[in-house]
C-alpha cells in the first residue's frame, strides 16, 4: 500500500471510537510505512471549527433541524478539500473521526430528516468521494449511555428517556448503513472490553488494508 486512503470511524456516543483511535495512530504508524494524519469532524482547519462552534454552543437553543444539518455538511466541505484531500494527495494515510454516515444516523435516522436528501448533500459536499474502509463501532445504547453517565448515580428521568431513544435510532441508522454499505463499512463490536475493541480493530485494518 501506498496511495492515499481514507478511513472513518463511526458509531453512536459511548462507543469509544475516540479511545480505540488513540491506539490506533501508533500501531498503523508501526505497521505501515507511510505518513499519517489523524483528524476529526466537525473541525479540523479554522473554518470549520468556527462551524462547529457555532452547531455545538449551547446557547443555540432555537437551531433548526435543517440548519443544523447544513452547517456539518458545510463543515464537511471545508474540511475535506482543505486538510483531507491534500492529504490523501500526498500519500497520506487519513483516519477521519466521523464523516458522511454521522449525517445520515444522526440527521437522519435521529432527528428524522430526510435520508435521500442527506445522501445527496454529502455526495454534493465530497464530489462522490468515499472512504476506502469505514470501521463502525456498534454498541447498544443503554451501554453506550451508561458509559457516558458512568459517574453520575442517579434515576433515569425524563430527559435520559429523550436521550436514549434518540441513541437507539442513531444506531438503528448505523446499522442499516453497515447492511447497505458491506464492501465499505466493517462492524466492530464495541460493547467489549475496550482491550478486546482495540484489538478486534487493529486485525480488521491488517485484513482488510492487506499490510
Ligand atoms: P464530539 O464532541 O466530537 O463527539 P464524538 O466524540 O462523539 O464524535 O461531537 C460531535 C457530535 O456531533 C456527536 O454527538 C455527533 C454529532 N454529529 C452529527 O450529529 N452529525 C454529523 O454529521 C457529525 C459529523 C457529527
Amino acid at each position: 500500500m501506498s496511495k492515499g486512503i481514507i478511513i472513518t470511524f463511526e458509531g453512536p456516543d459511548g462507543a469509544g471510537k475516540t479511545s480505540v483511535l488513540e491506539e490506533i495512530i501508533p500501531f498503523m504508524e508501526k505497521e505501515f510505512n507511510q505518513p499519517l494524519l489523524s483528524t476529526r469532524e466537525p473541525g479540523g482547519v479554522a473554518i470549520a471549527e468556527s462551524i462547529r462552534e457555532i452547531i455545538l454552543d449551547v446557547e443555540n437553543t432555537a437551531m433548526d433541524k435543517k440548519t443544523e444539518l447544513l452547517l456539518y455538511i458545510a463543515a464537511r466541505r471545508q474540511h475535506l478539500v482543505e486538510k483531507v484531500l491534500p492529504a490523501v494527495k500526498e500519500g497520506k494515510i487519513v483516519l477521519i473521526d466521523r464523516f458522511t454516515d454521522s449525517s445520515v444516523a444522526y440527521q437522519g435516522s435521529g432527528r428524522g430528516l430526510d435520508k435521500e436528501a442527506i445522501k445527496w448533500l454529502n455526495h454534493y459536499a465530497t464530489d462522490g468521494m468515499e472512504p476506502t474502509l469505514t470501521l463502525y463501532f456498534d454498541v447498544p445504547s443503554e451501554i453506550g449511555l451508561a458509559r457516558i453517565e458512568q459517574n453520575k448515580e442517579r434515576e433515569v428521568n425524563r430527559l435520559d428517556l429523550e436521550k436514549l431513544d434518540m441513541h437507539q435510532k442513531v444506531r438503528q441508522g448505523y446499522l442499516e448503513l453497515a447492511e447497505e454499505n458491506k464492501d465499505r463499512i466493517v462492524t466492530i463490536n464495541a460493547a467489549q472490553p475496550l482491550e478486546k475493541v482495540i484489538a478486534d480493530t487493529k486485525e480488521v485494518i491488517l485484513q482488510q488494508l492487506e499490510a
